[in-house]
């Protein structure tokens, strides 16, 4: 098997900034509750007219140019997003063609803020079985067009923005395990439930707000903070490490709250967990793949350094990785 490391980063959040101050003229909250809450203070926002795939686009040409890679070398596109430009086609087959990256295999994956990590591992798969060169894997979305503005519930959590980086064949270190889990019996806690075959678009479920997420925050925090913990002890055991050998942890960007209950059960210093949800808020794939990449920007991570990514949200979904950088 062949050992499988990510070679460039790149990301892309549009400039818009939607501050808690501006929220709090939309609906009854303040910057007081959002901050001691969420740890949120703004997000970005994309305009009208920009979709998922414009964003990705932009993260994907950054971590090409910083892998040095041509989009007509690459053999494999994946886009982890909950929030496609349409129904179909796939996010990443509208990447591959404006990447013109001709002979690339493009699909998305659907699993919600642990939708990096999900591609990740495949294409980690694909490659370290020799069936692909390299592959870019892209969080993208526009979680502002599935938010009800007019719910102080969700809306003052989510934001847009992507992240991306490519995979290829590395010598030394790259990805050392990854986790993945699953439990659909808890699929009501978030959700959205209209616009796909069960209940598609109509007068009535437009009406009924719909459209917009739905979800059950303090339940969801309790499992959150369970799994994202039992996450990060099985994949780390898979590696044959436990915490002291970890130099960063990047979780997933829900909740400044559940990151450090996690990292305490965990047993990590606060120097050692990355956050950036008081810029971005909740970007669900896009969270674990930018903090990743401005993370390996800042100097946070550096060559040789052991990161663990963790992960979790709608499905239920959970997902995290050891990677050394
Ligand atoms: N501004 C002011 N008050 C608000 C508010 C807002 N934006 N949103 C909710 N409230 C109110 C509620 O109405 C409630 O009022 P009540 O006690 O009078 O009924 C009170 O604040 C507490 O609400 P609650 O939902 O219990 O707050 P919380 O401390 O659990 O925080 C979340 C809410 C959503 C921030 C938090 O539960 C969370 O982050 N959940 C996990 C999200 C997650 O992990 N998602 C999965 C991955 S995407």
């Amino acid at each position: 098997m062949r050992k499988v490391g990510i070679t460039g980063v790149g990301e892309y959040l549009p400039p818009r900034v939607l501050t808690n101050a501006d929220l709090e003229k939309m609906v009854d909250t303040s910057d007081e509750w959002i901050t001691t809450r969420t740890g949120i203070k703004e997000r970005r926002i994309a305009c009208a007219n920009e979709a998922t795939s414009d964003l990705a686009l932009k993260a994907a040409k950054e971590a090409l140019a910083d892998a040095r890679l041509n989009p007509e070398e690459l053999d494999l596109i994946i886009v982890a997003t909950i929030t496609p430009d349409m129904q179909f086609p796939s996010v990443a087959s509208i990447v591959q063609n404006a990447l013109r990256a001709k002979t690339a295999v493009a699909f998305d994956v659907s699993a919600a803020c642990a939708g990096f990590i999900y591609a990740l591992s495949i294409a980690q798969q694909f490659i370290s079985l020799g069936t692909y060169r390299n592959a870019l894997v892209i969080g993208a979305e526009k979680l502002s067009s599935v938010t009800d503005w007019q719910d102080r519930n969700t809306c003052v959590l989510f934001g847009d923005g992507a992240g991306a980086c490519v995979l290829k064949e590395v010598k030394t270190g790259g990805i050392i395990s990854t986790y993945l889990g699953c439990d659909g019996s808890n699929m009501e806690l978030l959700n959205l439930p209209a616009g796909g075959s069960r209940l598609p678009a109509s007068q009535v479920t437009v009406e009924a707000r719909q459209h917009f997420l739905k979800m059950q925050g303090n339940e969801l925090f309790k499992i959150a903070v369970r799994t994202m913990t039992e996450a990060a002890e099985k994949v780390l055991k898979q590696a044959g490490m436990d915490f002291s050998d970890v130099d960063m942890i990047i979780p997933h960007q829900a909740n400044a709250r559940i990151i450090m209950a996690v990292g305490k059960r965990l047993g990590l210093s606060g120097d050692k967990i990355f956050l950036n949800i008081e810029k971005y808020g909740n970007m669900s794939s896009a969270s674990t793949a930018t903090a990743l990449v401005e993370a390996v920007k800042e100097g946070r991570v550096k060559k040789g350094d052991i990161v663990l990514l963790d992960s979790f949200g709608a499905g239920l979904v959970w997902g995290a990785c050891v990677i050394e950088w």
